[in-house]
């Protein structure tokens, strides 16, 4: 497993461990992911030797590609394929399939690391998706401090993913049959606007949480001040605004995958909302 540590990983580990699978994490830093079951394994992921090493022996990998380029992607992708017999990629829904010239993600590195995947020959499958539940917690020192959230988006129609959903959805295909090549897109059940989503955190922390709308060029300047790059506070941007009165789709996939019903973000915001009051 790469990643063991993540939002998604983390909750991976112990639906491996308790479907009697054993794991070998390969984590930067061993001694600060010590409390994680499984095997730790120092290495890095843009030290492809490390990987193969780490992936000696095993069946399958769990691979997460938390950068924002492909640098160094290719020797990594080859180093596992040449040890593995199978690779779960944790994607996201931001590929997209353009006939003639397979997966793309402008300005992001899932589709070419998805083509990578290809290209290696490696049996696998792919996880595409939406935003996880887990990013309303940037949200939440503000709603500790003022109970308001105060940015560019809020009519922008999301649906949340729950992290233990792609989790779930990634143990079935590590330990299951019939899922080579898929493309697996996940969503939550129902799309949520921004606003309704802090609304919905409020309920669930007990005290009035609003979303405050500030202009999007407000926004921008605030991204840039925290150091995004421009292009990437740009598209961002863009993206939110194409969701206002267009909200992401809801697809079937984690009922299919896992035989139950994905969890709501009501149900997230319940079971995280000590960490917004
Ligand atoms: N957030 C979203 O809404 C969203 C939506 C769709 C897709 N995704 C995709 O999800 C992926 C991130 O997954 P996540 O959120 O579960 O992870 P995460 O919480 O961002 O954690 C990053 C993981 O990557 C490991 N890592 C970071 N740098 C590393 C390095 N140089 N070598 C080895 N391991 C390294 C860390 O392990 P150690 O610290 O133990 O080394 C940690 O386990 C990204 O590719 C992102 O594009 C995210």
């Amino acid at each position: 497993m790469t990643g063991a540590s993540g939002t998604v990983g983390r909750h991976l580990v112990p639906r491996l461990t308790a479907a009697a699978v054993r794991v070998r994490a390969l984590t930067r830093d061993p001694e600060r992911a010590k409390e994680q079951a499984g095997e730790l394994v120092r290495g890095d992921l843009r030290d492809p030797e490390s990987v193969a090493a780490a992936a000696r022996g095993a069946t399958a990998a769990f691979l997460v590609w938390p950068f924002p380029t492909v640098d160094g992607a290719e020797e990594t992708v080859a180093a596992l394929a040449g040890q593995v017999g199978r690779v779960v990629y944790l994607s996201s829904a931001a590929v997209r399939d353009v006939p003639g010239a397979g997966p793309q993600s402008p300005g992001r590195p899932d589709g070419e690391i998805e083509a990578m995947l290809v290209r290696s020959r490696v049996r696998h499958t792919v996880l595409r998706p939406y935003g996880f539940a887990a990013n309303a917690l940037r949200w939440a020192a503000e709603i500790r401090a003022e109970g308001v959230v105060r940015d560019y988006g809020g009519a922008a129609g999301l649906n949340p993913v729950d992290e233990r959903d792609i989790a779930e959805v990634a143990a079935r295909v590590l330990t299951g049959d019939g899922h080579d090549g898929a493309r697996y897109v996940l969503t939550g059940p129902e799309a949520l606007t921004r606003a309704e989503q802090v609304r919905i955190i409020g309920e669930a922390a007990g005290r009035p949480t609003r979303w405050e709308e500030i202009p999007r060029g407000a926004a921008r300047e605030r991204m840039l001040a925290d150091g995004w790059p421009a292009s990437i506070a740009d598209g961002a941007l863009d993206f939110l605004h194409a969701r206002i009165g267009d909200p992401e789709p809801v697809t079937d996939t984690v009922r299919r995958v896992t035989g139950r019903r994905p969890r709501g973000f009501r149900d997230w915001a319940a079971e995280h909302a000590a960490r917004f009051r």
